[in-house]
């Protein structure tokens, strides 16, 4: 396939791949795709690791990492313990459920270990964002996105400066214009549809706002796509390709425990829902018990970010050691109601290229006599 953006990253299809995990990212570059590692809430060491054995196992395919710049964004520290900074209203609640339901509470050693060598990455600004760039780029990373917000311009400026493409994920047309006029290589428009945060505009109607407002620069239409009907869509709203994510969770290289698999094959696009629970801002994840707590009238408002995620931890690693996979969630899109059976990453790039290829022949022949 060829388009602006096959042509600008010398890839075979239009077909990026968010994922936290680090086989998917190389597994998709060499299946032809391009596959971006999220990086946020890693630590540079952990991000340093993660990068040498994708160069390792990527066969000098292209790839990319994904990481958190946003103006606004506020440095936290914490001075001790990061469940010092949470409100004893909101660990009583949702611990307090659990225990109700039945589930263990975790042992002492785990919550500290949570707390202490987990809770505090959380806290993201664009300082702790800088220090992952700096380990980034001593790799052959081909293109950072930047989610949530307006990168700095010195940040924009050093990444295109070291011939890195700069891309920037939002949810309306109006950021995308702000994103443009920063100086970004290319505008990934997230629809509402997608999994993780998420805007309220579907990608239907998102893709072709955006493509319009930002044109010539490219667009990669993303959330709600996972099969080549849906590329075909996205390509037919003037998207020159796709950023893909949930689509991923399905397949064997993938980050997730066997509960969690068994969660995501049983799930429904409906189960796909909003909720604040998770992180304090709409993240589409997995209906469960979790996130049913938050949306319950008694429940206390979610805390802001990055508070609700680190209060999130302790009660997802309890109910992952009891196994309890009512009240087990992870981010995931409306796709995931596709997502049936393991599968492998080749398999979904040769399934989406040879969908795309039928619905081409399918939709051109309306045009024959
Ligand atoms: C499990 C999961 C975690 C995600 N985490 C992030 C993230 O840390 N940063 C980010 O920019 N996007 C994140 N996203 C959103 C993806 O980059 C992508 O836009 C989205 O998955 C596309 O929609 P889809 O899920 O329908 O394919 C996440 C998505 C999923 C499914």
């Amino acid at each position: 396939m060829k388009t602006a953006l096959t042509e600008m990253f010398d890839i075979d299809a239009p077909i990026f791949a968010f994922s936290h995990c680090r086989d998917v990212v190389a597994a998709v570059s060499k299946a032809g795709g391009f596959g971006v590692l999220g990086a946020a809430w890693m630590t540079p060491e952990h991000l340093e690791q993660e990068l040498a054995w994708i160069d390792d196992h990527v066969d000098s395919k292209p790839y990319g990492v994904d990481m958190v710049f946003a103006a606004k964004a506020q440095t936290v520290t914490f001075s001790s313990s990061p469940r010092e900074v949470l409100p004893q209203t909101h660990i009583d609640f949702i611990n307090g459920l659990m225990t109700d339901d039945g589930i263990p509470e975790l042992p002492d050693t785990e919550v500290a270990d949570w707390y202490s060598n987990y809770a505090s990455n959380l806290s993201f600004s664009n300082e702790v964002s800088e220090r992952l760039l700096d380990v980034a780029m001593q790799h052959p990373i081909k293109l950072v996105v930047s989610a949530l917000g307006l990168a700095p311009q010195h940040v924009i400026q050093r990444v295109q400066g070291a011939g890195i493409k700069f891309g920037a994920m939002i949810g309306s047309a109006k950021h995308a214009r702000k994103q443009v006029e920063a100086g970004v290589d290319l505008i990934i428009a997230q629809g509402a549809e997608a999994g993780g945060h998420v805007g309220n505009v579907t990608t239907m109607v998102l893709t072709p706002e955006v493509v319009d407002a930002v044109a010539p620069v490219p667009v990669l239409a993303a959330g709600g796509i996972g099969r080549g009907r849906q590329m075909a869509a996205a390509l037919a709203l003037g998207a020159e390709g796709v950023w893909t994510g949930s689509i991923w969770l399905g397949t064997v290289e993938s980050e997730l425990n066997p509960d969690l698999r068994d969660v995501l094959h049983a799930a429904s696009s409906e189960d796909a829902i909003v909720t604040y629970g998770y992180t304090g801002k709409p993240c589409r994840a997995l209906r469960s018990k979790f996130t049913e707590a938050w949306a319950r009238a008694d429940a206390p408002k979610p805390l802001g970010v990055p508070f609700q995620s680190i209060l999130s931890g302790e009660p997802f690693r309890r109910a992952e050691r009891a196994h309890r996979k009512d009240w087990m969630t992870y981010s995931a899109g409306q796709i995931v109601g596709q997502i049936t059976e393991p599968t492998t990453v080749k398999q979904v790039v040769y399934d989406m290229i040879s969908e795309y290829v039928d619905t081409m022949e399918r939709t051109t022949a309306l045009l024959e006599d």
